[in-house]
C-alpha cells in the first residue's frame, strides 16, 4: 500500500511542480542571501514555502546548494536527494534547526526508515561545507554534494516540522503539503 501511495504522490507532485515552477520562477531569482552568496540556478518549490538554489559544476560534478524555507524559530527543515528514486526511504538528507544553545546547526542524515533517528550520519553521497542560518523567518541550509558522477537528475524531497526536542527534530505532519514535498530536480537546468 505504501508503495502505491508513493508512486501516485510522485506523479501528482511532478506534474504540479512543473506547472508551478513556470508561474513563480522569478521569485527565487530575486532573493538576496544574507551573506551575499550568489547561485546561478533556483526553483521555487510548490509546497512548504521553500526554494532551492544551486550552482552545478560540470567539471567537478559537485552541486553547491542552498535550501530555504519559511519556518518558525523552534522548528526544523530538511532537504534531500534520493538516488534510489523514491520518497522518504533512501533520502540523503541535510537537516537544520536551532540548537538549544541558540546556534543554528545543520548536518547530514541518511533516512533509512519511516521512523528515522534524525541524528547525524554519513550519506551515500559525498557532502561538505554544511551550514545553516535563520533570517527573516526563513531557515537556510547550505552544503556541497558530490561528486555526483554522470547523474544530474534526481528525485528530491523536502520537509519541515514545528518541533525539536533535546536537539532532535520530531515527526512532521503526515498529511497535506508534507506528503506532497517531492519532485524531480535537474541540476543542469536553470
Ligand atoms: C523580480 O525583480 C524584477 C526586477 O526588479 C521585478 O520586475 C519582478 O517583479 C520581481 N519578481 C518577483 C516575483 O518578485
Ligand atoms: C555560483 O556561481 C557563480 C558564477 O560562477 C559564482 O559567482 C558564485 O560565487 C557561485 N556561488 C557559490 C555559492 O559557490
Ligand atoms: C551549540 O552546539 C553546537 C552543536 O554542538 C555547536 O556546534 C555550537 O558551536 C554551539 N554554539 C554555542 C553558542 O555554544
Ligand atoms: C553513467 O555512469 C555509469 C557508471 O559509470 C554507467 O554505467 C552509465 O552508463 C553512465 N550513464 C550515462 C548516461 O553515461
Amino acid at each position: 500500500m505504501a508503495k502505491t501511495t508513493t508512486s501516485i504522490l510522485l506523479l501528482c507532485s511532478l506534474s504540479f511542480a512543473s506547472l508551478v515552477s513556470i508561474s513563480t520562477a522569478e521569485a527565487c531569482s530575486n532573493y538576496s542571501f544574507p551573506s551575499n552568496q550568489v547561485f546561478g540556478s533556483c526553483i521555487d518549490l510548490p509546497v512548504l514555502q521553500a526554494s532551492l538554489h544551486w550552482n552545478y559544476s560540470q567539471l567537478t560534478t559537485k552541486v553547491h546548494i542552498a535550501y530555504r524555507a519559511t519556518q518558525i524559530p523552534k522548528g526544523w527543515i530538511a532537504w534531500a536527494l534520493n538516488p534510489m528514486g523514491r520518497g522518504m526511504i533512501g533520502s540523503q538528507a541535510l537537516v537544520a534547526f536551532r540548537h538549544f544553545n541558540g546556534s543554528m546547526i545543520a548536518y547530514s542524515t541518511s533516512i533509512t526508515s519511516y521512523n528515522p533517528s534524525m541524528l547525524p550520519s554519513e550519506l551515500g553521497i559525498p557532502v561538505s561545507d554544511i551550514s545553516a542560518e535563520y533570517v527573516d523567518k526563513q531557515m537556510i541550509i547550505f552544503g556541497v554534494l558530490g561528486p555526483l558522477g554522470n547523474q544530474t537528475s534526481f528525485i528530491h524531497v523536502w520537509q519541515g516540522g514545528s518541533t525539536v526536542l533535546e536537539n532532535i527534530p520530531q515527526v512532521h505532519p503526515l498529511s497535506g503539503e508534507n506528503v506532497e514535498s517531492l519532485g524531480l530536480i535537474n541540476f543542469m537546468s536553470s
